[in-house]
C-alpha cells in the first residue's frame, strides 16, 4: 500500500527553519512501532491493556501503584528504578506491567519484552545444551538486552539450582547494565525469612537483594477482577474487596479448608497466603 506522504520511501520532506530537509515518515515510525509491539511477546489477552483502561476505585495502595506506574512510563528511560508489583491474583498486576510496557514502546520506541517467568525458563531449558550454548543465548540475549523487560509471576517457578543460576544470570546482567525491569509476583515480601512462601525464599536471597535496588516495590491488594460480573463497576469492585476476609483471620500457613478456598478457580494450584483484606483492616 503506497503512502501519500513518502511514496513508500520511508522519508518525507519537511521544512525546518525555512530550510527543506527530509525526515522519517509517519508510516515508517508506525511500522517500526508495530514491529516492536509484535516483538514484545505480550500474550493476546493483554494486548489491549493500557493505563487509561485500568479501572481504579478507592483503594489507596492500588491507586498509588497506578500513579507510580504512570510516572515510570512517563519518565522512561530516565526513571530511577523499575517496578515490582506484588499482590494476590486478579488485581491487575500483569495488566499494569503490560500497560507500562506498551506505553514505552509506543511513546519511546523502546525495545520491550514480556515473559512469564515459568515460560521463559521452559524455553531456555528446551534449548539447553551444556556444550553448545548458542541456542540458549539466542533466547537469553534479548531478555538481558531489552530496554524494558517484564518478568511476570516471579517466584512461581519450581526452584532448583539451575533455575536459580539462570535467574541470577538474567537479573544480575540487567542489574549491572542498569536496564529497567518490571516484575510481578504473588509472593509477599515479608521480613520473616523462615517463611517458605515469602518472596525471598522463593527467588533466593541474591536476586531478592538486587530486586530491592533495581525496583520500587508496590504491594497492594484488591478485588479479583476475574470475578467481576460482566456489567460490574467500581461499586462491585469495592464490595468484592470489602467482603474478602482479613488476612489476620487466617491461620498462618494452614493447610486447612480456609486456605483451600483461596486456590484459584482456574486450577493454577497456587496456595497463597493472600486473602486480600483491606489494608490495615
Ligand atoms: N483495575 C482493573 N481495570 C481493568 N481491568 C483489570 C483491572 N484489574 C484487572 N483487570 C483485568 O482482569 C484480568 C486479570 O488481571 P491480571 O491478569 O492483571 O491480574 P494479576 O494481578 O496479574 O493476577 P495473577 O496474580 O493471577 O497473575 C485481566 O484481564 C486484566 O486486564
Ligand atoms: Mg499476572
Ligand atoms: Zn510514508
Amino acid at each position: 500500500m503506497s503512502c501519500s506522504l513518502c511514496d513508500d520511501t520511508g522519508w518525507k520532506a519537511v521544512e525546518i527553519d525555512g530550510a527543506r530537509r527530509v525526515d522519517r515518515c509517519d508510516c515508517w515510525r508506525d511500522a517500526l512501532t508495530a514491529r516492536l509491539l509484535e516483538g514484545a511477546r505480550v500474550p493476546p489477552r493483554y494486548r489491549r491493556c493500557d493505563l487509561d483502561s485500568f479501572v481504579i476505585y478507592p483503594n489507596e495502595k492500588l491507586v498509588a501503584a497506578v500513579k507510580v506506574a504512570r510516572r515510570f512510563a512517563e519518565e522512561f528511560p530516565a526513571a530511577a528504578r523499575g517496578l515490582c508489583l506484588i499482590g494476590p491474583p486478579g488485581i491487575g498486576k500483569t495488566h499494569l506491567a503490560v500497560a507500562v510496557l506498551r506505553q514505552v514502546i509506543l511513546t519511546r520506541g523502546a525495545r520491550g519484552l514480556f515473559y512469564d517467568t515459568r515460560d521463559l525458563l521452559r524455553v531456555i531449558r528446551s534449548t539447553y545444551n551444556p556444550l553448545v550454548r548458542t541456542a540458549e543465548m539466542d533466547i537469553l540475549r534479548p531478555v538481558m538486552e531489552a530496554d524494558l523487560l517484564v518478568l511476570d509471576d516471579l517466584g512461581s517457578e519450581k526452584t532448583s539450582e539451575w533455575v536459580e543460576e539462570t535467574m541470577n544470570l538474567i537479573v544480575n546482567t540487567r542489574y549491572n547494565e542498569r536496564r529497567h525491569t518490571i516484575f510481578t509476583s504473588n509472593y509477599e515480601d515479608t521480613p520473616d525469612d523462615s517463611d517458605p512462601e515469602c518472596l525471598k525464599a522463593r527467588i533466593g536471597f541474591r536476586i531478592h537483594s538486587r530486586l530491592h535496588e533495581m525496583c520500587e516495590f508496590l504491594e497492594f491488594d484488591g478485588a479479583d477482577y476475574r470475578h467481576l460480573p460482566p456489567n460490574g463497576g467500581v461499586d462491585d469492585l469495592m464490595a468484592m474487596w470489602k467482603v474478602k476476609p482479613s488476612r489476620r483471620t487466617l491461620p498462618a500457613r494452614s493447610k486447612g479448608p480456609v486456605r483451600a478456598q483461596l486456590r484459584q478457580p482456574e486450577g493454577r494450584g497456587r496456595e497463597l497466603g493472600w486473602s486480600g483484606g483491606k489494608a490495615g483492616s
